[in-house]
């Protein structure tokens, strides 16, 4: 008697254990005959944002003031923004190129901030821009178009979030970096872009006493020591 109680027991145990292991789901890209487009995985709803991914910071996240920050978008064609000419309405048309970047950086650039962007410039942009961003990088040795120098004026007076967005999205032919480098180090590699070009164009008048112009830095277009 105890005998078959205890068979019969075990033997709705593996029947439990059967409808468990056979419910009603499918495997990931299995087939099935519900949907009308006969996929068992559903297309994510449209808005859909995963965790972690949400960006409604656009000044962080596209260097602008205005549109989706998450954007996709192609390279900055140059034929959009041309380089500035000495005219009156110089001032102008400066505005209307680069009058949606933000100016300010989203966080501050402190030392270590800039001591990162420096390390990641190092690794992502000399090979084509050089150490001091003249644009002779050992890519254009090779013959890859050069890119213009960054101690130029119109180079050094666009806003922050310009920067930004040229390492982010890529400008004519260079290509875009947004894939390969973190929002922030981005930014960290446009401040340190800005330090570069501070360290080319400092008022003699307010360099540390005993510091003299040739005192062993090298200048845009000169070669290092
Ligand atoms: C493969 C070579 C290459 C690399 C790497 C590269 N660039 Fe460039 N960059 C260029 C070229 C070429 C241009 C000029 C493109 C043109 O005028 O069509 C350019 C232009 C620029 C400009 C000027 C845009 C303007 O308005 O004239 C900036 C700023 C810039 N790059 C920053 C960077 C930074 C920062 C990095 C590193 C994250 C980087 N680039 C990496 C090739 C490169």
């Amino acid at each position: 008697m105890m005998h078959r109680a205890a068979v019969s027991a075990l033997l709705l145990l593996v029947g439990c254990q059967q409808k468990m292991a056979d419910q009603p789901s499918y495997k990931p890209l299995t087939p099935c005959v519900f949907f009308a487009d006969g996929r068992s995985e559903r297309p994510a709803v449209a808005g859909t944002v995963a965790r972690g991914h949400l960006q409604t910071d656009v000044a962080l996240f596209s260097g602008r003031r205005t549109g989706k920050s998450g954007e996709p978008r192609g390279a900055i064609a140059p034929a959009v923004i041309q380089p500035q000419t000495g005219t009156s309405g110089a001032a102008k048309q400066k505005n209307d190129q680069y009058g949606d970047f933000v100016d300010a950086f989203p966080f501050a650039m402190s030392e270590a901030v800039l001591r990162h962007g420096r390390d990641r410039f190092t690794i992502y942009c000399v090979v084509c821009h050089d150490p001091i961003g003249t644009g002779q990088g050992k890519i254009v040795e090779r013959g890859y178009t050069a890119p213009p120098s960054y101690h130029v004026e119109r180079l050094r007076t666009v806003p922050a979030g310009y920067l930004f967005a040229v390492i982010s999205e890529g400008y004519g032919s260079m290509p875009s970096y947004g894939e390969q480098i973190p929002v922030r180090d981005r930014w960290a590699i446009a401040g340190y872009v800005r330090a570069l070009q501070a360290s080319q164009h400092f008022p003699e008048a307010s360099w540390p006493p005993g510091k003299s112009a040739g005192s062993g830095v090298p200048r845009a277009g000169e070669k290092s020591p």
